[in-house]
C-alpha cells in the first residue's frame, strides 16, 4: 500500500458549488460552448464514422484523423486567468449534460512527484491513473485535472530535465494513451502557466488547446459591474477602475485573481466591520495592490 496521497481532491460530480461558481465566471458559457462541440466530437468517435458513411460514403479521409485524438485538453495562460476554475466548472457541466450522475472529479496532486526516490514518480502516476480508470464505469465519468501540469510534463529534451522527470513524462504519455480505450468516459484537463516547456508529445496529443488571457478593458468593466453591484457606482467610477487596472508600458493589466482575491479583500478590509465599503476604499486599495507579473513565456 502506498501512503502518498496522489489526489488533492476527489469531488463527486455533479456538484452544486461548481455550478454556482460557473455563474460567477465571465465568458464561461461562451468558452464552454466552443469546447463542448470539440469534446462532443471527441467523445463520439463511432458516430463520426457513421456520419462519414452517411454524408460522404465513408470516403472523408479526415474522419480517421479525428479517431486518433486523445481525451486531453490543455489550458494555458498566466497565473490567475481562470484555468483551474474553468476546468472544474467544465467538468461539472460536462457531467450534467451527459446525464452521468455519480461521476468524479480527480485533482491530481503534485505529490505524485514523490520524494525523489528513483522510479517513485512514475509509479505514483501510474497508480493514480489506475484509480481513475477503475472509477470510470459504463456511465460514470472521471474528469482529471492535472494542475501546474508543466511540473509533470516538462519537455524531455530540456537541458535541465532529470532522468526522473523523463520517466514521469513517459508515464504520463502512456497513461493518456491508455485513456483512449475509455471512449471519452475519462477526460483530462492539463493546466499550465508555461505551455512552452510542455513536452511536444504531450502537446501533440491535446485535442483542445485553450489559451487563457488577462481580462481586457471590456471584461474588467463587466467584472466590476457584476461584482460591485450593490455599491451603486457611477459609470465614471467603473471607468476609473477599468483604467486603474489597465497596466501600462511593461506592466501588464490585472488578472482575474488580482482583482478578486487581492484587490477586493484589501478594499473590504479598510471598511469592515465598522462601516460599509465605498469607492474610495477601492481607490485606496489600488495604491497597494499591483498586477502580478507576467509568467507565461512564449
Ligand atoms: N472568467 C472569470 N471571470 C471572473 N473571475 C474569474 C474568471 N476566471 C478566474 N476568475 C477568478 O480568478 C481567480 C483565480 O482563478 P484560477 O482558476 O485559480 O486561475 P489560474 O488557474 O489560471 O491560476 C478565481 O478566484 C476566480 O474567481
Ligand atoms: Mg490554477
Amino acid at each position: 500500500m502506498n501512503q502518498v496521497k496522489v489526489f488533492d481532491n476527489e469531488i463527486p460530480l455533479p456538484d452544486g458549488a461548481l455550478k454556482r461558481k460557473a455563474d460567477s465566471l465571465l465568458g464561461f458559457d461562451a468558452r464552454y460552448e466552443r469546447i463542448r462541440n470539440q469534446l462532443r466530437l471527441l467523445l463520439s468517435l463511432d458516430e463520426v464514422e457513421t456520419w462519414n458513411k452517411k454524408f460522404h460514403g465513408g470516403e472523408l479521409a479526415m474522419s480517421a484523423l479525428i479517431a486518433e485524438q486523445y481525451p486531453l485538453a490543455i489550458f494555458h495562460g498566466d497565473v490567475g486567468t481562470g484555468k483551474t476554475a474553468a476546468a472544474e466548472c467544465m467538468a461539472d457541466r460536462m457531467v450534467r449534460e451527459a446525464g452521468a450522475e455519480d461521476s468524479i472529479l480527480f485533482k491530481l496532486s503534485n505529490r505524485v512527484r514523490g520524494s525523489g526516490k528513483v522510479g517513485e514518480m512514475g509509479t505514483l502516476l501510474a497508480e493514480a491513473f489506475q484509480r481513475i480508470a477503475q472509477s470510470a464505469g459504463k456511465t460514470r465519468r472521471a474528469v482529471v485535472i492535472v494542475d501546474e501540469g508543466d511540473s509533470l510534463a516538462t519537455n524531455r529534451t530540456e537541458g535541465n530535465s532529470h532522468h526522473e522527470d523523463k520517466v514521469a513524462v513517459n508515464t504520463l504519455i502512456q497513461c493518456i494513451d491508455d485513456l483512449r480505450r475509455f471512449g471519452g468516459r475519462v477526460v483530462v484537463f492539463l493546466c499550465t502557466n508555461r505551455a512552452s516547456v510542455l513536452d511536444p508529445a504531450v502537446r501533440r496529443r491535446a485535442a483542445i488547446i485553450e489559451e487563457f488571457k488577462r481580462p481586457d478593458d471590456e471584461e474588467r468593466r463587466a467584472l466590476f459591474t457584476m461584482d460591485l453591484a450593490g455599491l451603486n457606482l457611477t459609470a465614471t467610477q467603473i471607468n476609473a477602475l477599468v483604467t486603474a487596472t489597465r497596466g501600462k508600458g511593461d506592466f501588464p493589466q490585472f488578472t482575474y485573481s488580482d482583482i478578486r482575491t487581492r484587490l477586493y479583500p484589501a478594499a473590504i478590509a479598510l471598511a469592515f466591520p465598522k462601516r460599509g465599503m465605498t469607492f474610495a476604499d477601492l481607490e485606496t486599495a489600488l495604491h497597494t495592490v499591483k498586477a502580478s507579473p507576467r509568467l507565461e513565456d512564449k
